[in-house]
């Protein structure tokens, strides 16, 4: 996309965020790291992230400031950036001894013209940093301060801008309002609408993929459906290939092989449960089981395509890619040495991985999946783990364990829908706790697994919060599954925040 509003990376764990919140005003934003300033084409804005370093340290990371200067754009430097500005335009920073982190209060300086254009007095916003701006070069205006009177956002002139704070966060509460303020200065803002967004990677596929046979793993998740449904409409030659690991929900293979059937995409699936279970039999360490599935899976898909695959796709998302995290990507999911793990990386390194959906974050996704006629059932579905149910069902995995999970998660996320929760819960499941108690059923003890509900919420899956589902209905979820799924006599609920706990129990 022409002209992107690019975000400039030093290390701050919420830059993607600043991309993510632009992206919902409508624009389209992109992450680069410093050395990449020249490769921003004609960027509408820029925007100098937050950081973990001092700009004082010996190495601290740097910015190409004439180039920055001949851009001609307005710039925002936020936190570390802010700093950086300051001492480019010839100020001064003074290193911290402590980190202000929390919340704090800005207030508004009257008469600068700046990006506060809508706010007026107080606002709070969230602070992360050591280092202090300590003297202001000529010419620079205060835009705010905090309550004892410290400059807290500045202006350096008309198209340098700087905030001490992180308007990106929740916690800033009229952070988007200042995010929008700045961008109001650009000229030229990229609107970023997914359904010509589609258009465009429509033919960035056809353009990668050519003539050429292309492989798509599917699992029913929103994320490789999408990825079909994106390859099918650019009309490439493709093969889906669906893997069967039984360690899915009560019935997915079924609804998976349906869906794509109703909506005219052509599917291969490859029953390999027994081929899992044997492989997954008497292990318990959580890693080992992980590293079984993730290289099984990856036989089975070879074992089914061949090894001289043309291209092969990936439903990489743009989270993955700049944390170079795990969901979604076969290969990284999989970190032992192994033959066609390697073959996976030797694709890539050959450019033969096509993932066309990593620029877009999760959301963007679903509303792409809409867009290209996939039913709410499928771009709605909460995200669902790589290893499957695995992740639920600490220590061995059995058949009879997994029907158990399977049973009690089918009558859960029934209720949720039937009783409209389930939109607005991000992720819930059932999982089984791998421990026996004591019950009572007619007039006998009983000696059944315990089992643990879970729904939470959350932006992005780094933190989560647990769901308040009212007593009702957690009685009736309790109730169904006492009453309906054998080898279960406990049912308990998850009220667990992320951190300290994972969404998942393993
Ligand atoms: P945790 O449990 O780490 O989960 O809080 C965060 C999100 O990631 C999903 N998850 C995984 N996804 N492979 C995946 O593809 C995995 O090994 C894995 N472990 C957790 C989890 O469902 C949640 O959405």
């Amino acid at each position: 996309m022409e002209h992107p509003i690019a975000v400039i990376d030093f290390g701050s764990q919420y830059t993607q965020l600043i991309v993510r919140r632009i992206r919902e005003l409508g624009y389209f934003s992109r992450l680069y790291q410093p050395s990449e300033l020249r490769e921003t084409g004609n960027p509408a804005a820029v925007i100098l992230s937050g950081g973990p370093r001092s700009t004082l340290e010996e190495g601290a990371p740097d910015i190409d400031f004439d180039y920055l200067v001949e851009l001609g754009v307005p710039v925002l430097g936020v936190c570390y950036g802010m700093q950086l500005l300051n001492r480019k335009f010839g100020g001064e920073v003074a290193p911290g001894n402590t980190r202000e982190y929390g919340p704090a209060t800005l207030l508004v300086s009257e008469g600068v013209d700046g990006i506060f254009n809508d706010l007026e007095g107080h606002s709070q916003i969230w602070m992360s940093h050591s280092d202090t701006v300590s003297q202001l070069p000529d010419g620079c205006e205060v835009m705010g301060t905090n309550l004892d009177g410290i400059p807290v956002a500045l202006r350096w002139n008309e198209r340098f801008f700087g905030i001490q704070f992180h308007p990106e966060v929740s916690h800033t509460t009229e952070g988007t309002e200042i995010l929008k303020s700045f961008l109001g200065r650009a000229t030229d803002l990229p609107v970023f609408k997914i359904a010509s967004f589609k258009d465009e990677l429509v033919e960035k596929v056809q353009a990668q993929v050519g003539d050429r046979k292309i492989v798509c793993g599917v699992s029913g998740g929103v994320d490789s459906s999408v990825l079909a449904a994106l390859l099918h409409e650019a009309k490439v030659d493709t093969r889906n290939i669906f893997v069967d690991t039984g360690l899915l929900r009560k019935n997915e293979a079924e609804e998976v092989v349906s869906l794509f059937e109703e909506v005219g995409i052509e599917i291969e699936t490859i029953d390999a449960s027994e081929r899992f279970l044997t492989a997954l039999k008497g292990e318990t360490d959580p890693e080992e089981k992980r590293r079984i599935i993730g290289r099984l899976f990856v036989e089975v898909f070879f074992d089914a395509v061949g090894d001289d695959v043309e291209l092969l796709a990936q439903g990489t998302l743009y989270p993955d890619v700049i944390e170079s995290a795990t969901s979604g990507s076969i290969a990284s999911t999989i970190k032992t040495h192994h033959n066609r793990v390697d073959r996976i990386m030797e694709l890539k390194a050959e450019g033969r991985v096509v993932e066309p959906l990593d620029e877009l974050f999760k959301d963007e996704v679903r509303e792409l999946g809409r867009v290209l006629g996939l039913p709410e059932r499928v771009v709605g579905r909460h995200p669902f783990p790589g290893p499957g149910l695995a992740v639920r069902c600490p220590g061995e995995i059995t058949e009879e364990k997994l029907r158990i999970i399977q049973d009690a998660d089918d009558i859960y996320i029934g209720l949720l829908r039937e009783k409209h929760w389930y939109d607005s819960v991000w992720q819930a499941y059932a999982a089984l706790i791998p421990t026996k108690t004591v019950g009572v059923k007619g007039d006998e003890r009983s000696y059944e697994y315990a089992l643990s509900i879970r729904a939470v919420t959350s932006e992005d899956a780094m933190t989560a919060e647990w769901v308040h589902l009212p007593y009702e209905l957690l009685g009736e979820i309790s109730n169904r599954i006492l009453n309906e799924v054998p080898g279960v006599n406990r049912v308990l609920y998850d009220i667990s925040t992320k951190p300290p706990a994972s969404i998942e129990w393993e």
